[in-house]
């Protein structure tokens, strides 16, 4: 493994070793220090509380140091296109930011949001890009664009370790929330449930399809995963029979620049498109699921994300473990 940087860069089998790597690291069945003497370099362009914590607390429990930056905050605005006359407000170029940072540390981690402006240029990754072009170390995906590839493998070991390893019945459900956001998490969570052979539904208004060429990946991983892939309109059917249900709201593409034109949209959805006990007793027992950070009794009600079968601190819990997996796989 070079670098981290979407779920699709490894096969099923390399996703399997690090879930089983992530259950060492967290039975403490690992005490190895592979980051010994390394500096790890964290580049925040956009808040977190999980991503941050997790692996400045992964890198350190891993014998290593973690160098956080936040270009624009705690280090100089960063330019990465190429070519571009540098007079606006960016100071430095990723080329050089890159070049001088890997004479210091031993991998990047890089958090880089969509900023849902133009479509066609954001579901091309284009910071998370430039950071893999100039870098010869290795670069992890914090939440890019248009992945969160550390989330979805602490998803898929969360269902692992709840449900066990055998093929399950996998809700992905769009949820309101008063502002379009990015669709890295739904991107991930959907192709890494299909990569590992899980049945998968996904429910969402019309207006939020996910990218056409993402969707054509994700039905041919689970072609040969040898789970399924069924999207519907449905908000309550869908949850009929699952065991698992994920939610998550995101922007629809065609609103990428014209975000209010989003937000009227979705307006008249918002009742329908919430978590709630009615939708949960239609599962198979399901676990609920969410990435966080959530607005509760919006896209959850409190009932259903402080029930039993909510796995939400768990699940938060499990990036620490399975980045510890990744880090000791990029630096082995
Ligand atoms: N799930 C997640 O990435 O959380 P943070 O945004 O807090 O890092």
């Amino acid at each position: 493994m070079n670098n981290f940087l979407s779920t699709s860069d490894l096969s099923r089998d390399q996703l399997e070793k690090l879930i089983a790597e992530a259950m060492n690291f967290k039975n403490r069945a690992i005490t190895a220090k592979p980051l010994a003497g390394k500096s790890i370099a964290l580049v925040f362009f956009n808040p977190s509380l999980r991503t941050r914590a997790s692996m400045q607390v992964g890198i350190y429990e891993l014998g290593g140091n973690p160098v956080i930056l936040e270009p624009g905050g705690t280090s100089w605005t960063l330019e990465h296109r190429d070519g571009v006359v540098m007079d606006g407000n960016k100071t430095e170029h990723l080329k050089e930011f890159v070049r001088v940072l890997e004479r210091y540390v031993s991998a990047i981690g890089v958090r880089t949001f969509a900023e849902l402006k133009d479509w066609e240029i954001e579901r091309t990754d284009p910071v998370l890009a430039a950071f893999e072009t100039y870098a010869s170390i290795p670069i992890i995906n914090l939440e890019s664009a248009m992945h969160h590839p550390c989330q979805s493998l602490a998803d898929m070991m969360t269902i692992r370790e709840k449900l066990g390893p055998e093929r399950k019945k996998v809700l992905m459900t769009w949820a309101w929330h008063p502002k379009p956001l990015p669709m890295a998490v739904p991107n991930s969570f959907a192709l890494a449930t299909a990569q590992l052979g899980h049945d998968l539904r996904i429910t969402h208004p019309k207006g939020y399809e996910l990218d056409e060429e993402l969707l054509d990946q994700i039905e041919r991983v689970a072609d040969q995963s040898g789970g399924s892939v069924e999207i519907t309109n449905d908000p309550d059917e869908a949850f009929n029979d699952v065991e698992v249900v994920y939610a998550k709201s995101w922007g629809g593409s065609q609103f990428y620049g014209n975000l209010d034109a989003d937000i009227a949209y979705r307006l008249p959805l918002r009742d329908q498109w919430i978590v709630d006990e009615q939708k949960m007793a239609r599962t198979r027992d399901g676990i609920f699921m969410h990435c966080l950070p959530v607005r509760r009794n919006v896209i959850v009600t409190d009932a259903v994300i402080d029930s039993a079968r909510s796995v939400v601190i768990d699940e938060a819990e499990n990036r620490l473990h399975v980045q510890k997996a990744i880090l000791a796989s990029l630096m082995a």
